[in-house]
């Protein structure tokens, strides 16, 4: 039996739902308190440059309302940093939103950007925010995580849940490597993207991931279960993994 493992509901796709009508509802916040009843352990929010899903006036009200902690998923800015700091949330995650922020993969070059965001993480530390960078499971971006001094990283699976048969088998051990080696240089580990029913048992089983960030297909299945209905089978899949 391994550690409980964490689950961080992503409400993004809630907002999409509601700006695609421009009206105020569904309304990401509901949504976050209807995952807190049920299960999640955090919820993940990502304010967009472009404010295409969440937008600022969400994440204060979430910072108002939630009693479990809120991940700000945020790009590399100047602004994103200001609003990190203005509102302090419990976690930010710093995500590629540009091509050029991107590894081949697609989680953050955290390599090639250091110098840009050494002093960044300073400041999100400094104002007692749990800092993450997204990251490919590659030894080069925990190399880098390391250098930058953060706390967390949280493994890119996109490329897992998109590949099929000795692909994916191969991809699952470079994520079980990658979590492996942060871990032994005392970084936390977190996971995410693409992540459904069908596919994040083998993931919730690695045993150094102490949390998962799941949106879309929560999002998706809320739609045939309910959110409550979604967020508990979710809940359930990742403990029988465990
Ligand atoms: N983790 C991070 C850093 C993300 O940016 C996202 C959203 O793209 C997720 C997790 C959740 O991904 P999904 O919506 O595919 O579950």
């Amino acid at each position: 039996m391994h550690e409980y493992l964490r689950l961080g509901v992503n409400i993004d796709h809630v907002a999409t739902v509601r700006n695609a009508r421009g009206v105020g509802y569904p309304d990401p916040v509901r949504a976050a308190l209807v995952a807190a009843a049920t299960g999640a352990d955090g919820i993940t929010a990502h304010l967009r440059e472009d404010r295409r899903h969440i937008t600022d006036d969400d994440i204060a009200r979430l910072m108002a309302e939630l009693t479990i902690p809120l991940n700000l998923e945020m790009a590399a800015t100047d602004e994103m940093l200001g609003i990190a700091l203005a509102h302090r949330p419990h976690a930010a995650c710093i995500v590629p939103e540009k091509r050029e922020e991107r590894t081949t993969e697609g989680g953050l070059d955290a390599a090639g950007m250091h110098n840009h965001l050494a002093p960044m993480v300073r400041e999100l530390k400094g104002a007692n925010i749990r800092v993450s960078l997204f990251v490919e499971p590659d030894p080069r971006q925990i190399e880098a995580a390391l250098r930058l001094g953060v706390p967390v990283i949280e493994l890119h699976t996109g490329a897992y849940a998109e590949l099929t048969d000795e692909a994916r088998a191969a991809e699952l051990r470079r994520l079980q490597d990658a979590a492996a080696l942060a871990v032994k240089n005392g970084i936390e580990v977190h996971a995410g993207h693409g992540l459904t029913l069908d596919n994040v048992a083998p993931i919730a089983a690695i045993p150094q991931v102490k949390e998962l960030n799941i949106g879309h297909a929560l999002i998706a299945d809320a739609i045939f279960m309910g959110l409550g209905g979604a967020v508990t089978a979710m809940r359930a899949a990742m403990d029988a993994a465990r």
